[in-house]
């Protein structure tokens, strides 16, 4: 493999992508033997209610309806020059209760036809087993992973997936932002009790659960799929100090390393021991079993994370402006301007991370989402129905030149996927008007609109920055 770095910066290798979550685009809620997912019940998010049934407000139940225009999106991928699109697979299509003993054979026949649709594209995909989005039969009847018979039931699910797929498909992320269970439990650990009723114990030890669930499927993979690659995923957040008193550089420090543990864990095999001291002096004892300890022992092949924003860290919580990130908060950075959302625009944030990330653990990286949430407003542009989202293609290039900077900084990356190439319904409100995508699609909050698909600016920009590998950053990233 050439993996030496051309005069643009970037390899020949490098895998400029795009990346989703089937929740978010594919709707099709309950067709072909799908079961509910905890998604299906959560119609505004992480910020509001969970209802007892699916209600017709949940924009995902249909989202963008990827399941019936998985073709024609494709296609424009492939137009894009994507080189990789992550997905994922929605674990209530295959096995719709989560429990059930043997799987949905419709749900396993949607995502060969999408593999064969990228195959036929030349287009390499990337799969995440679990993106937020657990059969809701395993939160409403175990606790979701509270509950260690999860493991075996993940378990389960991973082996059905690497039986299927494990011979096509290269890249394999375990969890999607694996960290964020301890701060969003229903959206990423299923479990509906509020945040605010649950002990750390209960919230630690769901974590372990999902990160013995994680090195098991690794182990699985490694066993069932030996070409394969198999990684975990993180939601990076690098932290500053609010100011350089050593107490808030401390109080960064510990922050990041709540993170950091998740892939220290998934690298190393154990857990550090800034993390188990930290246990001790909150009370929480784990149960880890020996099958625990030795199923850790299996470490992953790379790293990938998320990144769209930073935050501050300060010891006197009494200091700063708060500000935050879809399931993180902390202080706001003065210095930086933010999204729409309130997010922190932060491209050196991306370098920072990734040469850490490669420093401490020395594992290949990707970086699987990184992207600008955004309204949108159609219009015509010299006859051509689109998006005139300059907005979106210089938060793009201001990432994509730290990239350029990362690989330069001898950082083993791989690649690079854009959150999204195609609108999708946002994670943490659930809304369509926050577009992520290269490409807009005609809905709106309330769920009215054709469905059409209409290339904006910043995907002719993209899809040129892919056809010079790079080499178009430097012109301003001019559209052809
Ligand atoms: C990541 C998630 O945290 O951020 C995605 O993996 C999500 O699922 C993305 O869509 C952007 O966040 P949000 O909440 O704006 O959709």
């Amino acid at each position: 493999m050439d993996t030496s770095v051309t005069p643009t910066g970037f390899p020949t290798t490098f895998l400029w992508g795009g990346a989703t979550a089937a929740n978010q685009i594919e709707g099709a809620y309950c067709e072909d033997g799908k079961g509910l997912s905890i998604q299906d019940v959560m119609p505004q998010g992480v910020v509001g209610p969970v209802t007892a049934e699916p209600t017709s407000d949940n924009l995902k139940l249909e989202a963008i309806d990827f399941y019936h225009r998985f073709e024609e999106d494709i296609a424009s991928f492939a137009e894009l020059g994507l080189k990789l699109f992550r997905f994922s697979i929605a674990w209530s299509r295959i096995y719709p209760n989560g429990d059930d003993d043997a799987p949905n054979e419709a749900g396993l026949a949607f995502y060969d036809r999408v593999l064969d649709e990228l195959e036929r594209h030349g287009i390499e995909p990337m799969i995440t087993i679990s993106h937020y989005e657990t059969p809701l039969n395993l939160a409403r009847n175990y606790g979701g992973w509270m509950n260690r018979r999860l493991i075996d039931f993940y378990h389960r699910y991973a082996r059905t997936l690497f039986e299927r797929y494990g011979h096509r498909v290269r890249y394999w992320l375990t969890f999607n932002e694996i960290n964020s269970v301890l701060h969003a439990p229903f959206l990423s650990g299923a479990i509906e009790t509020p945040k605010a009723h649950l002990t750390d114990q209960e919230l630690y030890q769901a974590a372990h659960h999902e990160l013995v669930a994680s090195a098991r499927a690794t182990q699985l993979a490694h066993e069932l799929a030996p070409q394969a690659q198999i990684g975990c995923m993180i939601l990076a957040v690098p932290t500053y100090p609010l100011t350089p008193a050593p107490a808030d550089v401390l109080a960064a420090r510990r922050t990041e390393q709540v993170h950091y543990a998740f892939g220290d864990v998934h690298c190393r095999g154990r857990y550090p021991g800034y993390f188990l001291r930290d246990l001790t002096e909150r009370g929480i004892r784990l149960q880890i079993t020996e099958d625990d300890r030795a199923a850790l022992s299996h470490t992953v092949d790379f790293v990938s994370f998320s990144y769209y924003a930073s935050l501050c860290a300060t010891a006197d919580p009494s200091q700063g402006e708060d500000g935050g990130g879809n399931v993180f908060k902390g202080k706001r950075n003065p210095t930086l301007p933010l999204s729409e959302w309130g997010w922190a625009i932060d491209p050196t944030g991306l370098r920072l991370i990734a040469n850490d990330f490669w420093d401490r653990w020395q594992k290949p990286l990707f970086i699987v989402e990184n992207g600008l949430g955004a309204h949108d407003t159609l219009s015509d542009v010299d006859g051509e129905i689109t998006v005139n989202d300059p907005y979106r293609i210089a938060y793009l290039r201001e990432h994509l030149v730290q990239v350029r900077e990362i690989l330069r900084d001898g950082v083993d990356l791989r690649g690079y996927a854009v959150w999204s190439p195609i609108d999708l319904v946002s994670a943490s409100t659930a809304q369509l008007s926050k577009r992520y995508g290269l490409i807009y699609v005609d809905r709106d909050d309330t769920g009215t609109g054709t469905l059409q698909r209409y290339r904006k600016q910043s995907f002719h920009w993209y899809r040129h920055v892919i056809a010079t590998n790079g080499a178009s950053l430097d012109t301003g990233g001019a559209v052809d």
